[in-house]
């Protein structure tokens, strides 16, 4: 705890697009440390470097480890195992020594890649992973490396991210309506577009109710599936969002087949969040109503 009894949060990766959103959301729960690659606001951490991650455990000595930090380059982790394995596997398996050490919640977010999507119903936590591609594969190692450690870890899958800042599919769609009059957009991977906000708002959430002690971690820690509700393909989500926009450009749905990306994605990753709603009694909105929110804040 710090000299007032505040909770210390350690977030790492917080200049990324989920870690933006959780500085804010994490404010009023405790005193955020922000880690990241650059230590623009707070110290600098690369996840590479086992010696930097145990240097700042040493400094900081949080109550609490939020890990928004990851290697995100689905196609490029195709070339880059060693790094794609060591930031998004190795790095959470020592995230989770030093917080079993010292008895502390973790916080750690994965991906519905970790699915083949040869199926067609929502994905439970108890079904089995089968990545298709190195970043699934990856980060199922560093999903398991928590689960299965002595760490009190909530491991989040979540899926299909976008936001107001950071690389993403709403905001690359924004740029391309105004740059063409037609867009070419994969209409054969089925999945649930989430809005980064809403997820560290329900991160904040739970958090404050761990802190405050309303939840005991030793009875909700695990692996859940949260996202928002419904599903939709990316072309699907990209009219959307051209009609959020009020852009004019016609979209036109392609297969999977003739977008070449180097990284192999799954048909269908919706994940089933009825465990998460379960035990935590949070409502998790359409990915419709999200998007209209956001679409909204990018307006002003
Ligand atoms: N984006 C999605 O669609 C999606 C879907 C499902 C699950 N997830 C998961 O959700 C979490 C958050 O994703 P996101 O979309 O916010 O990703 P993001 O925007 O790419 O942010 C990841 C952050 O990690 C940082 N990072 C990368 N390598 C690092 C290293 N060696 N040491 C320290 N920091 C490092 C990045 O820094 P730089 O930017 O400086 O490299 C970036 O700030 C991740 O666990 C991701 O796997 C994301």
């Amino acid at each position: 705890m710090s000299t007032l009894g505040i909770p210390k949060i350690l977030l790492i990766g917080s200049d990324g697009q989920l870690g933006w959103e959780l500085h804010r959301c994490l404010a009023p729960v405790g005193q955020v440390i922000a880690a990241s690659l650059d230590g623009v606001h707070g110290p600098a951490v690369d996840l590479a470097d086992a010696g930097s991650l145990r240097r700042l455990f040493d400094a900081v000595a949080p109550d609490v480890v939020v890990n928004a930090a990851a290697y995100t380059a689905v196609d490029k982790a195709e070339t880059e195992i060693e790094l794609a394995m060591a930031i998004n596997a190795a790095a959470p398996a020592l995230i989770a020594e030093l917080a079993a050490a010292t008895g502390i919640p973790v916080v750690h977010y994965s991906t519905d890649f970790v699915f083949s999507g040869h199926t067609d119903h929502p994905y439970r936590e108890v079904d089995t992973p089968q990545p298709l591609s190195v970043y699934g594969k990856s980060k199922l190692a560093g999903e398991q490396a928590l689960l299965n450690s002595a760490a009190k870890a909530l491991v989040l899958r979540t899926a299909w991210l976008y936001g107001v800042r950071g690389s993403n599919f709403l905001l690359t769609m924004r740029r391309l309506f105004g740059e063409r009059s037609q867009l070419r957009v994969v209409d054969d991977q089925i999945g649930t577009p989430t809005w980064s906000r809403m997820l560290a708002e329900v991160t904040a959430n739970i958090l404050y109710r761990l802190v405050q002690g309303d939840l005991d971690i030793d009875q909700v820690q695990g692996l859940y599936h949260v996202t928002s509700g419904g599903a939709i393909s990316w072309c699907g989500f990209a009219k959307a969002i051209c009609e959020g926009v009020g852009a004019d450009c016609q979209i036109i749905p392609i297969p999977s087949s003739e977008y070449q990306a180097p990284a192999q994605r799954p048909a269908y990753s919706v994940l089933d969040t009825a465990h998460f709603r379960d035990t935590f009694g949070l409502v998790l909105p359409d990915w419709r109503q999200s998007l209209t929110l956001c679409l909204d804040d990018l307006k002003h």
